[in-house]
């Protein structure tokens, strides 16, 4: 009778978790050309397997069209999105105490409401095929961008699940002394959609504070250390998108950010263990996004702080 139990047990395959760092050598986009017609062509800037940290210079709609024909079902746990904000139009801002203009570039001059919505809503509809049934969306913006965002979300049929407010503790002043500080983002975070049973991770969040987690984060803009090779107008701060990964995924998981400016996300997963694909339409950011993610992999600043 035990000897039968013993066989039936042996014949049965173990399976042991996958460690992280043997996840690392899938590339989602391995194989992938756009071909003639793409607009911006594929270039896979940067590559680590052992770590799962891909970079890649191009269009992200055309790149999420490439990746929704390889994984039908999704192949993303989490997504980090943090797109144009549309808000540079002439308005004036307080930089390093002088009054200059907001101009962070052509990629954020808005296009007119019902055009910018339409960018919103193309490349929301690809996020949503990539991420896997259960997988959750990270979106930040100020109001330039973010209601037509929550409302894209609405029409193709996510699950929002929170808005977090995003305090920064020091915001510049504002100049013309007829509205109040900016002082906030939001950032929307949200299931695939209504069947979606989304990961929560519910007590490293209440380790934060000892107390349930409220929906608004103090997190400083990201100071010097992070812009030491050079500067992204709209860079965020690594340990907001460090907040969302240890809410929402697990070690080895695998994380998209379609727009990923100067590399926080990489950065940022690098940090806790996860595995990041990056696409980046500007060749100078890729660059500025490549060097952060060497000097982290080379330098973990666990080592040094
Ligand atoms: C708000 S910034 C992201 C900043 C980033 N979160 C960081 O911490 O550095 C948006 C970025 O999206 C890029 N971008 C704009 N349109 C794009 C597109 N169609 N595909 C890929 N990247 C795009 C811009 O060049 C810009 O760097």
């Amino acid at each position: 009778m035990v000897r039968k139990s013993q066989s039936a047990r042996r014949s049965k395959p173990l399976r042991y978790p996958e460690p992280p760092e043997r996840l690392g050598a899938v590339d989602p986009l391995e194989g992938i050309s756009l071909g003639e017609s793409a607009l911006v062509p594929l270039n896979c800037v940067y590559r680590d397997d052992a770590h799962g940290i891909f970079l890649y210079q191009g269009d992200c709609l055309e790149v999420l069209d490439a990746i929704a024909a390889k994984y039908p079902d999704g192949c993303f746990d989490m997504i980090f999105a943090d797109p144009p904000y549309f808000l540079s139009n002439g308005g004036i801002t307080c930089y390093a105490g002088r009054m200059v203009k907001v101009d962070k570039g052509d990629w954020d001059r808005s296009r007119g409401a019902e055009e910018n919505h339409n960018f919103n809503r193309a490349w929301l509809e690809r996020c949503q095929r990539v991420l896997k049934p259960n997988g959750t969306i990270w979106v930040t913006g100020t109001h330039h961008v973010i209601f037509s965002v929550g409302f894209a979300m609405q029409q193709l049929g996510f699950k929002i699940l929170n808005d977090i407010a995003w305090e920064k503790p020091n915001p510049p002043p504002n100049l013309s002394c007829r509205y109040f500080t900016h002082s906030t983002e939001t950032v929307i975070w949200a299931a695939k959609n209504a069947k979606s049973r989304h990961v929560f991770n519910y007590a490293a969040m209440k380790a934060v504070t000892g107390k349930q987690m409220k929906t608004v984060w103090t997190i400083p803009a990201p100071g010097k250390a992070e812009k030491i090779f050079g500067k992204h107008p709209t860079q965020k701060p690594v340990a907001l998108v460090e907040r969302c990964l240890l809410a929402s995924t697990h070690p080895g998981d695998l994380v998209l950010d379609p727009f990923m400016g100067a590399g926080t996300t990489a950065v940022a997963c690098i940090r806790q263990n996860r595995r990041c694909v990056g696409v980046e339409i500007d060749r100078g950011y890729v660059a500025l996004a490549r060097e952060r993610i060497r000097q982290e992999l080379m330098y973990p600043p666990n080592l040094w702080r």
